[in-house]
């Protein structure tokens, strides 16, 4: 009997220090789940392995830097990601979660979406938003340093999105936790035409391509995207609303910075000295515009490919 009673007593206290944990971490919002940001590390990551992007590298490293001192932001922080395929759009958000949580997209607190896989029938867009809505809300009480990175939102189908519009602000809706402190990190090719037009016109007269600014083209990106509906964020009132933080351009890839993609890769696989598959692979690539061939339209998306067939 007394084994009983005292198995009972010790659950009681169990559930009462769970409460108490929760409790206490509400009010000094000290337990980040495995929260472990190493900015440092991921600047350096990115400056070294990111390859044509200034544009990327400084607005990543800015904006992530500065949520992250700022204790109690008054709104997450939310970036868009755009550009063509194969420019380094996966492979910087990747080096987020990295850096953010040691263990990458195997944490359980970075969340990936992937619309072909999680909302495929453009029907049901009002389920999607509930469950959505009800992932989201569950994955913050979880832990308020929640990252959730949204792939393709080309694909997404028109309005789902919008249902996150209540997380993204400074507004004044209470959930049970603090919802600002959570990252959102938005991938499309959406805008691509822009950006490419912008690299373009650059390149033609001449100057380096670190003269491209970022004020040159947010506020196109933005319209793009409200104005397109393959771009998911059609009509948005997460853009009328200005809810994302910045609009990240990753700018069209030229031979020498895939070159710089086949000799990293290369290095990886212990085979430095083989400048002979680096030319190989650039020169196999497709560029554009016929005129110039300026730019790798895969980027360095085909090159593992690649490198195993000249290898
Ligand atoms: C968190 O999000 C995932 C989807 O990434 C979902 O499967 C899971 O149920 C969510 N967790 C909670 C507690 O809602
Ligand atoms: C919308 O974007 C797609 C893909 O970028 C493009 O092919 C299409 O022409 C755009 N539509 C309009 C109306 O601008
Ligand atoms: C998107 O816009 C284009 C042209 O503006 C239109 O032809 C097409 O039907 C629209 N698609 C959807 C899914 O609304």
């Amino acid at each position: 009997m007394w084994l009983v009673k005292f198995l009972l007593v010790l659950s009681l206290f169990y559930q009462v220090s769970c409460v108490f944990e929760k409790f206490y971490c509400n009010i000094l919002q000290s337990c980040d789940c495995e929260f472990r940001p190493n900015i440092r590390d991921l600047e350096w990551d990115l400056y070294k392995n990111v390859y044509g992007q200034h544009l990327a590298q400084d607005i990543v490293s800015e904006e992530v830097g500065r949520f992250l001192e700022n204790k109690s932001p008054d709104r997450p922080l939310v970036l868009s990601f755009h550009g063509s395929s194969g420019t380094g759009k996966t492979l910087v958000s990747s080096m987020l979660a990295n850096h953010l949580y040691g263990s990458a997209m195997n944490s359980p607190y970075v969340h990936q979406f992937i619309p072909t896989l999680h909302f495929p029938v453009p029907q049901q867009v009002k389920k999607y938003q509930e469950e959505l809505k009800s992932w989201v809300q569950g994955n913050l009480t979880e832990c308020a340093r929640s990252i959730f990175i949204f792939d393709e939102m080309e694909k997404m189908p028109p309005g789902l999105i919008d249902v996150l519009e209540p997380f993204l602000g400074p507004s004044h809706v209470v959930f049970r936790t603090n919802y600002r402190k959570a990252i959102y990190i938005f991938i499309s090719t959406a805008g691509e035409e822009v950006i490419n037009k912008a690299a373009l016109e650059n390149r033609q007269a001449g100057r380096d391509r670190e003269e491209i600014k970022l004020a040159d083209l947010q506020k196109d990106i933005e319209q793009t995207l409200y104005n397109n509906n393959t771009s998911g964020f059609f009509q948005s009132r997460i853009i009328q609303q200005n809810l994302v933080t910045c609009f990240v351009p990753f700018l069209p890839l030229s031979r020498r910075h895939v070159e710089r993609c086949v000799h990293s890769q290369l290095c990886q696989q212990g085979s430095c000295g083989r400048s002979d598959v680096v030319e190989a692979v650039g020169g196999n690539m497709i560029y554009s515009p016929i005129q110039g061939q300026y730019f790798s339209t895969t980027g360095c998306k085909a090159v593992p490919a690649k490198i195993n067939f000249f290898l």
